[in-house]
């Protein structure tokens, strides 16, 4: 089948090399001239586990390519793949600006009758608007057919999702697109559910919400541990051995980033607000996770008192590991707020500081290693649970830092591991460890 994939970014890019895997001629079509060069290298713009290889690979065999152009790019297209971003507006709706865009650059391009496939996440309805654009701005004798086709990848193991997720939801009104985009997806071979347009739509929206809602909640609950002296961990692990409710997403820490669930809440509270439905419920998710992302900075104050003039060591910066990914990160707001108390903020991340550099305030000194910014620090805030993170000789704070305060907003090290040590350690939603030796 002859696919062709608009947009290079982590969908585009990752649903674009996946495809050409399992088999398919698939061309990438993105207006950046300077990334369709570095990608027809064999380079990822993007840090994600096995995309470099599988593009490399796959570029080789005559595959995939990458153009600027549409033209070229759609000339032999059975079926076209939209894959642009949704970013939101200031009023958390969805901005459809480059999807439409792309529906008029798709429209003026094909020859031929055409199966446009949804992947980028986009509020229920969408499909049938960009349907309408397509067919009236495309030559009178080309009939569209629209698919709803959402991703459900995550981050840093994107390709490793898509050929062991869960479901493939196929949205679509025509069945004879649907059983084009079912016998697509075949090799992968993962479990295929049909729906209609809107639903597809909808089961995107809703399983982020709901994952987010899961965060959220299990954040409420470490709150409450840490007021009554119960331990987040054992009751997440409790909770998670019960089926109905599961183990995952059940992890207590800084709150939800990324580029997905603080979007896509936003947006799904938006639409059901559009359609006179207030969500209570969803509001509150997203309310918590925005204090939750301040907790680390009011839990330091409690302890230290007065930032001003203190160093603080921030390790990780990314919204999660195994991605350089800065987009609503906690980092950036507990960054902010350490500045603006006055305190000098060093920090580090494996790999998230060249991105890092664009988000955080220009007072953040960057180091290189865990233990350059440790260096005579007064406190360290433990952000994203990167492996190296986790990994560090728990000795390595008390010998480094002028005052071992550890503010661990991953739950990244044990109790019992951390009171072997003169560390005074904060974590979230299980009991403050003190040590006699840290004067405070
Ligand atoms: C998410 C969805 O998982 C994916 O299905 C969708 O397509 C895109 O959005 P992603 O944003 O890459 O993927 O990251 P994910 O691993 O889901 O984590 C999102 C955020 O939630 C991260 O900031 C993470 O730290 C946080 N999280 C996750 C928790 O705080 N606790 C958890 O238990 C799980």
């Amino acid at each position: 089948m002859n696919i062709s994939v608009v947009g290079t970014g982590y969908v585009g890019s990752v649903t674009g090399v996946s495809l050409a895997e399992i088999g398919h001629h698939v061309i990438c079509i993105d207006i950046d001239q300077q990334k369709v060069l570095v990608m027809n290298n064999g380079q990822s713009p993007i840090y994600e586990p096995h995309l470099e290889h599988l593009m490399q690979k796959n570029l080789q065999s005559g595959h995939l390519s990458f153009t600027t152009s549409y033209l070229n790019g759609l000339s032999s297209a059975d079926v076209v793949y939209i894959a642009v971003g949704t970013p939101q507006l200031p009023d958390g709706t969805a901005d459809l600006q480059f999807i439409e865009q792309a529906a008029h650059d798709i429209a003026f391009s094909i020859t031929q009758d055409t199966i446009v496939v949804m992947k980028s996440t986009v509020p229920v309805g969408t499909n049938d608007k960009i349907k309408t654009i397509i067919q009236e701005a495309a030559a009178s004798n080309i009939t569209i057919e629209m698919v709803s086709n959402p991703e459900f990848l995550r981050e840093g193991s994107a390709i490793h999702d898509t050929f062991n997720g869960d479901r493939i939801v196929i949205g679509a009104e025509n069945k004879r697109a649907a059983s084009v985009i079912e016998s697509i997806n075949a090799p992968f071979g993962l479990p295929i559910y049909h729906t209609d347009l809107k639903s597809a739509e909808m089961i995107k929206y809703a399983s982020n919400a709901f994952l987010a809602t899961k965060i959220s909640f299990i954040n409420e609950i470490s709150a409450i541990c840490e007021k009554v002296g119960a331990n987040i961990e054992d009751v997440a692990l409790g909770m998670g051995k019960d089926k109905r409710i599961g183990e995952q997403f059940l992890k207590a820490g800084i709150g939800y980033g990324g580029s997905c669930f603080p979007k896509d809440t936003n947006a799904l509270v938006q639409l059901a607000g559009n359609n006179h439905h207030d969500f209570k419920l969803l509001k509150s998710v997203i309310e918590v996770n925005n204090s939750q992302q301040l907790k680390l900075f009011q839990k330091a104050k409690e302890t230290i008192g007065d930032l001003q003039g203190k160093t603080i060591a921030l390790l990780g910066l990314a919204f999660k590991p195994n991605t350089d990914d800065m987009r609503e990160a906690a980092s950036i707001p507990i960054a902010r707020s350490l500045v603006e108390a006055g305190a000098k903020v060093v920090a580090y991340d494996p790999i998230a500081i060249p991105n890092a550099k664009g988000f955080l305030p220009e007072e953040v000194v960057f180091k290189e290693t865990i233990e350059e910014a440790l260096i005579d620090t007064d406190a360290v805030f433990i952000l994203t649970e990167w492996a190296e993170i986790k990994e560090i000789d728990l000795s390595t704070f008390q010998r480094l830092m002028k005052s071992p305060v550890v503010i661990d907003g991953r739950n990244c090290y044990s109790l019992h591991e951390v009171s072997r040590f003169p560390i005074h350690y904060i974590s979230i939603g299980r009991p403050t460890i003190i040590s006699k030796l840290v004067p405070l």
